[in-house]
């Protein structure tokens, strides 16, 4: 008569006992934060909490991991319109269950009428403003995957945006840091003022904001699908508003755009399998970063500031190379992109570093002058079925070309300030051939969506928002995690150092959030780069991470079930989301209770009669 009870008090204590898992956030301190989660066998990690939601419920109800991506990029064009958004473009990398991968390219385009000398020059004219905008093409890209993978219907993933749009979102506290930075350009731009101040000063954090034309846009978009942007009424309304302040896109840039798709990069280090974005993403830099610091073999003995030293100098070389790079289309992009993968090359970069000393940028070896690109959006995603999605995302600067097209409500992108521009010859070293305009060419990215492989199973997704700052904090990430032994959450927390050779400066976190946390370089890792030359500026910014990892070991041992840990960067205010096959969307909670409860309500009256 005993057994039942006795057999009920022992499942519900294992049943609560927390899970044990090697890929916990162990540090106890961080342990509690939401923006990490884990047991769970499907996850999306977004920017914001509210885009992580609803691409979590496009996975519920059977959605493709490519569903999940395309509801939860249009939630951000909504949410977070100052880093992406249709107006943009975006890199997307897809690697199935099955194990096929396949790289979306639907990066903004150089009009047709674009040309090398557009700007005389100017780079303000590159940066700001309706000369800035070039051809956008998320929205392509979004619904060419759907229409290969997608499950559920379009309308489906269009319309949690459109009600966002609708019903109006409240302005999160990061949103607002990027209006308030943004201020000057959002008041003298009346389609920005209108969906972004009240009363003539800029909408405060927890504040409604309400834009009516891009929720009426994106409805005639879930009706007819990109067609009525790209070749319909909402193409000619916007054209009509670009033309106005005086920018050169035409129906026909629209009517041209063109999805590209190929395979991804795939290289072997560090013990794992790299899947990335070919040029002209931030992909082989990013590798090759990798590259340089695995010619180290085991780190376990290597200090800190031994360490960042000299993912500081592999960064160094990593943009000394890069500048050769371009749109493959354009130009002959074949050698460095060899090198960049090339153990070889790698090692013969590494001997050039030494472990006590910086140098000049010349040391290097760079050819050209850096581009310095900003802005994005990244989401990563893994279904239950072991489709994964990683996808940047980005209209450049915040607000893009600080441009709201009045009649449409789509904030336009100012990519073309991507590309390089012939300079007036004081600039030394020169810009880049490789990376001038061309019409119909696509300007060098540093968006570095990436998913990791471990014997040809899916092992992580990962990839982040911050222009050239995503190179190395991608890389950072992942060596935390796969080179340094770091839990997941502890791999994206750590403070982050970034340098993009020209200027010769490092610039190191000391980052209060919005949300409150702290990020700080230590002292000590200071102190040490100084004394090898380094010179140091703090910055009050960077790059944000979306990082999922899977615990595939427990896979081998027959019955193991996989185990997926989410974390989005603190450092944006976003927080992931995710559910357990078995417990259709409860949270290990309420699944807990569930699991408890329905034997004692079996054998409750058992034991009593
Ligand atoms: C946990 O993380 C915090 C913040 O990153 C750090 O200050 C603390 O030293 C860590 N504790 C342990 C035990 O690692
Ligand atoms: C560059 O363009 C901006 C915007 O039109 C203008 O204000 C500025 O004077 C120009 N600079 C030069 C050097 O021509
Ligand atoms: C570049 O030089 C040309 C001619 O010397 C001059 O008109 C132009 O304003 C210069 N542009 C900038 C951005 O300095
Ligand atoms: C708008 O601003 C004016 C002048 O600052 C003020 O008098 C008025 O009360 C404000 N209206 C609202 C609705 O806040
Ligand atoms: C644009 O739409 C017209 C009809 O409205 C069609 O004839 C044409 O082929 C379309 N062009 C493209 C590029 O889709
Ligand atoms: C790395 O070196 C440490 C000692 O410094 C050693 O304990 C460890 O086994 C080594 N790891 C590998 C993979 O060789
Ligand atoms: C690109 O360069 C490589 C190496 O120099 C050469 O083999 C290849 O033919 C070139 N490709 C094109 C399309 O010119
Ligand atoms: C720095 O290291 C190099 C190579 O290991 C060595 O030749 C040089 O003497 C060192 N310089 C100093 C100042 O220690
Ligand atoms: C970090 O920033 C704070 C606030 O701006 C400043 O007071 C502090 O000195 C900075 N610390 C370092 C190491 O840069």
């Amino acid at each position: 008569m005993q057994y039942p009870l006795l057999l009920l008090l022992l499942v519900t204590i294992i049943l609560w006992l927390p899970p044990t898992s090697s890929l916990d956030a162990t540090n106890s301190t961080t342990k509690k934060r939401r923006e990490v989660i884990s047991g769970r066998h499907a996850a999306v990690a977004t920017d914001d909490g509210r885009c992580s939601r609803i691409g979590m419920h496009v996975l519920r109800e059977g959605g493709h991991a490519v569903d999940a991506s395309v509801a939860a990029a249009l939630c951000l064009g909504v949410v977070s319109p100052a880093s992406s958004g249709i107006g943009g473009g975006a890199f997307m990398l897809i690697r199935l269950a099955s194990g096929e991968a396949q790289a979306f390219d639907m990066r903004e385009t150089a009009p047709l009428l674009a040309s090398e000398n557009m700007y005389s020059s100017n780079t303000t004219l590159k940066g700001k403003g309706a000369l800035s905008i070039a051809i956008p093409g998320e929205l392509a890209g979004l619904h060419k995957a759907w229409k290969q993978y997608g499950r559920l219907p379009w309308k489906r993933l269009v319309s949690p945006a459109e009600r966002l749009a609708r019903l109006g979102f409240k302005i999160s506290p990061y949103l607002n840091m990027q209006m308030r930075r943004t201020e000057s350009g959002i008041l003298a731009d009346e389609g920005l003022r209108h969906v972004f101040t009240s009363n003539g000063s800029l909408l405060k954090t927890g504040e409604t904001s309400r834009n009516w034309k891009l929720a009426q846009t994106l409805r005639d978009i879930s009706n007819f699908g990109p067609r009525a942007f790209y070749n319909g009424s909402i193409g000619s309304k916007l054209v009509r508003d670009i033309h106005k302040v005086g920018g050169i896109l035409t129906m026909k840039d629209l009517q041209n755009y063109r999805v590209k798709l190929s395979k991804p990069i795939s290289y072997d280090t560090l013990g794992f399998k790299i899947l990335a974005m070919p040029p002209p993403s931030g992909g082989p830099p990013m590798i090759l970063m990798l590259n340089i610091l695995s010619q180290y073999g085991n780190v376990s003995g290597v200090s800190d500031p031994l360490w960042v030293h000299r993912e500081i100098e592999s960064l160094k070389h990593v943009f000394a190379v890069r500048m050769n790079l371009g749109d493959p289309e354009f130009v002959n992009v074949t050698n460095v992109l060899a090198d960049m993968l090339s153990p070889k090359f790698a090692e013969e970069l590494k001997k050039t570093i030494y472990d006590n000393r910086t140098f000049d940028p010349s040391h290097y070896g760079g050819r050209w002058n850096q581009i310095h690109d900003h802005g994005t959006s990244h989401l990563s995603i893994i279904d239950n079925k072991q489709n994964a999605v990683s996808m940047t995302t980005t209209v450049n600067g915040y607000f893009g070309a600080q441009i709201l097209s009045s009649s449409t409500g789509i904030i336009l992108n100012n990519e073309m300030d991507d590309f390089s521009i012939p300079g007036n010859d004081s600039t030394v070293p020169p810009p880049a051939p490789p990376n001038f305009i061309r019409p119909g060419k696509r300007p060098l990215s540093s968006m570095t969506p990436t998913i990791v492989l471990k014997d040809e199973q899916l092992k992580a997704v990962v990839g982040a928002s911050g222009g050239g700052m995503i190179i190395a904090a991608t890389a950072q990430v992942l060596l935390n995690h796969f080179a340094r032994g770091l839990d997941p959450l502890s791999s994206v927390m750590a403070p982050r150092v970034y340098h993009q050779l020209l200027p010769n400066v490092v610039q190191y976190e000391n980052w209060t959030t919005v949300t409150g946390d702290h990020f700080e370089v230590p002292a000590q890792i200071r102190k040490a780069l100084h004394k090898k030359g380094h010179v140091l500026d703090p910055l009050s910014g960077g790059s944000i991470c979306q990082f999922i990892v899977q615990q595939i070991e427990a896979l081998k041992n027959n019955g193991g079930t996989r185990e997926i840990v989410a974390v989005s960067d603190p450092r944006k205010g976003g927080f992931s989301s995710g559910f357990c096959n078995w417990g259709v969307g409860l949270g290990t909670t309420e699944l807990k209770l569930v699991i408890a409860f329905v034997p004692m309500l079996v054998f409750f009256p058992l034991v009593h009669s």
